[in-house]
């Protein structure tokens, strides 16, 4: 913590008249009265019925919010709007990777469109509490199929458009969808990414799935089954598209979204978020984090495969009526300046993204970013991992042009919303995410659960509950209970490492089990493990993240082969693509090792720890358990 001492204060103008410029009371009042608290914030939006109780905890750590309400997150994020003057506002931009295309919805065509995929997902069967699995890139179907299947009140489940068959079968398995909603293919980089194929391995032999939806986005020949896959753009000419779609009204603890994130161990977890509290939570959040304004555009980078892309480039923005910036492409191609360029043209002025990615065109220099008017932006966040001073400095300095503060927004898949960040009017430390959101307090405990003193490390867990906490994980509320409430009773285990300082500040510093954050995305070790041994050359394999520059993480796979192989740069290679074209190229080992065989414990585990010393030329520590 050698920059503890190191505080940016906001400057006068940044901070008069934000949301939560008095945030030393909002975190006061907020701690005297956290029922109080949220049933104030929840007042702010529309429900069909009033709830009974702001908080249920009496079967811990189910704990239910907004007890006997009824609404549904579109009421509030779309309907709402377009009976009042933000009928004409813009929601969405929307701009493609070529630069070529710019589409763009007012809350009122947004609802269109919502309505007409709506209106075609019934046509199909989707009802109340139907699994929809959404496999789209970053293009505006993908904000109106996840609002359509909630309008419907069916759950979706957003797989990142970037896994492969098999990762996308398992999801699909899991959650028994009905529907597949997809894109014949999505632009990475100027080259296809076969989605449609994809789904059509992923499908084969999923009894579950009845249709498959196809979005034209890049226009490749693509196989369709006639029985089962249909063209958007002739479902939506069709006669079924037409007409009204109300809203369904549901209890405020009914299910809106399944997504699936990585754990410590075997098979991902299936996060369940509900319409009341979620939407609550992300509205609230994100409009006293980013101060949004009515003149405010906002542009958060995330795809809406990842939790950030549900709560703050779909969800949050929308509850708060804002308008949002979604780009096609990446921050690096086909020039290290397309951001900045976007920022310029849209008058960007709350710009979100990750420290990987701010690393990333750093390395370009400032004359990519000085080139461009970057003048309306007022406020930056980081999202994913840690920002590095360095890092926190050059965005703060040449992209804010030392006037944006920025928000490092702690949180996770679990949370659905921040639990640590700052807001604009709170002092700031290069490194820091900061303090607890209202009505939140973070603690830092030892192995035993027993708090330690401030600048000692130790396992982050947080003390109160919040509105839009995961409520368990789909089909399996054992594994909820036992993953995340079972270690420290009564406080929600987050799996970081972390300090508190004197100032009550947060100081993050990284996973503690065997999840992996590589750019921000978050992976497990034994997904990756999954599918190097699924090659015929593996016996088994152990996978660790290092530290990377640039990605923050990059995994480092120990491989033991079977008889009769022997290692080679050309199997290196092999490996790599299998891991590619059986998980995701984003989970592709950066290292290799062939090794003779794993350190395991007695009882067979891996002790990917010693793994880790070693890479890192550390001391291996306690190997008493090591077998042999
Ligand atoms: C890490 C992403 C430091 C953390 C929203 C957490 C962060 C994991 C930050 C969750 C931050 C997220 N500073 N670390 N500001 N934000 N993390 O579920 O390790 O994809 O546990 O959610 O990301 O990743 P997830």
């Amino acid at each position: 913590m050698e920059n503890e001492r190191d505080i940016y204060y906001p400057s006068p103008e940044s901070v008069r008249g934000s949301l939560a410029e008095n945030w030393e009371e909002l975190e006061r009042s907020a701690a005297e009265d956290l029922e109080g608290y949220w049933a104030d914030r929840a007042s702010e939006l529309v429900w069909s019925k009033p709830w009974d109780q702001v908080i249920d905890d009496s079967e811990k750590p189910f704990y239910r919010w907004f007890v006997g309400g009824e609404t549904n997150i579109v009421s509030n994020a779309v309907d709402r709007h377009i009976t009042g003057p933000r009928k004409n506002k813009l929601a969405l931009l929307w701009r493609s990777e070529d630069n070529k295309e710019t589409r763009t919805f007012s809350y009122f065509s947004l609802n269109r469109e919502v309505v007409k995929m709506a209106n075609i997902l019934r046509a199909m069967g989707v009802e109340k509490g139907d699994r929809v699995t959404i496999y789209l890139p970053r293009i505006p179907e993908v904000v109106f199929a996840m609002l359509a299947c909630a309008k419907l009140g069916a759950i979706h489940s957003v797989v990142f458009a970037g896994f492969s068959a098999d990762a996308l079968s398992s999801r699909i398995d899991d959650s028994e969808s009905k529907l597949v909603i997809t894109a014949d293919g999505s632009w990475i980089n100027g080259s296809v990414f076969p989605l449609k194929n994809i789904v059509d391995e992923a499908v084969r032999f999923s009894p579950t799935v009845e249709n498959v939806i196809v979005v034209r986005r890049t226009g490749t020949e693509v196989h369709m089954d006639s029985t089962r896959d249909h063209w958007y753009h002739d479902l939506e000419s069709l006669p079924i598209a037409r007409g009204a779609c109300p809203t369904v009204q549901v209890d405020a603890e009914h299910p809106l979204y399944i997504l699936y994130t990585s754990g410590s161990t075997g098979k991902p977890k299936a996060i369940l978020h509900t319409h009341g509290g979620y939407m609550v939570g992300t509205y609230t959040t994100l409009r006293y984090t980013f101060d949004i304004r009515e003149e405010d555009r906002f542009w958060c980078t995330a795809d809406a495969g990842w939790v950030t892309g549900h709560s703050y480039v779909v969800y949050g923005p929308l509850l708060a009526g804002a308008t949002t910036l979604m780009y096609e492409g990446g921050p690096t191609y086909p020039h290290p300046d397309r951001w900045w360029e976007l920022i310029e043209h849209y008058g960007i002025t709350t710009f979100y993204t990750a420290p990987t990615a701010i690393r990333s065109l750093m390395r370009f220099g400032d004359a990519w970013v000085n080139r461009h008017d970057l003048s309306s932006l007022r406020l930056l966040g980081s999202v994913g991992e840690p920002i590095n001073p360095a890092a926190w400095r050059w965005f703060h300095e040449v992209v804010g042009g030392g006037r944006a503060p920025i928000m490092d927004t702690w949180w996770q898949t679990e949370t659905g919303m921040f639990q640590i960040t700052g807001v604009p009017a709170m002092p700031q430390k290069p490194g820091s995410a900061g303090r607890p959101v209202f009505g939140q307090e973070a603690e830092i405990v030892d192995g035993d659960g027993n708090p330690v003193p401030d600048g000692t490390e130790g396992f982050l867990v947080l003390k109160n509950p919040w509105p839009a906490m995961a409520r368990t994980l789909y089909k399996d509320d054992d594994r909820f209970v036992e993953t995340y409430w079972s270690k420290y009773p009564g406080r929600y285990m987050t799996g970081d490492a972390a300090k508190r300082d004197e100032d009550g500040y947060f100081w993050i510093i990284g996973r503690t089990d065997d999840v992996i954050m590589v750019s921000g995305h978050r992976l497990g070790t034994a997904e990756v493990e999954a599918a190097l041994n699924s090659h015929h050359a593996v016996s088994e394999s152990a996978a660790i993240g290092v530290p990377h520059e640039v990605k923050g993480q990059s995994i480092l796979a120990h491989v033991v082969l079977n008889q009769g192989f022997t290692g080679s740069r050309e199997l290196v290679e092999e490996l790599r693509a299998h891991v590619a074209a059986h998980l995701s190229p984003i989970a592709k080992p950066d290292e290799i090792l062939f090794v003779e065989k794993l350190p395991k414990t007695r009882s067979g585990k891996i002790m990917r720890r010693v793994l880790r010393a070693r890479a890192l030329g550390q001391d291996e520590g306690d190997l008493s358990t090591l077998e042999e």
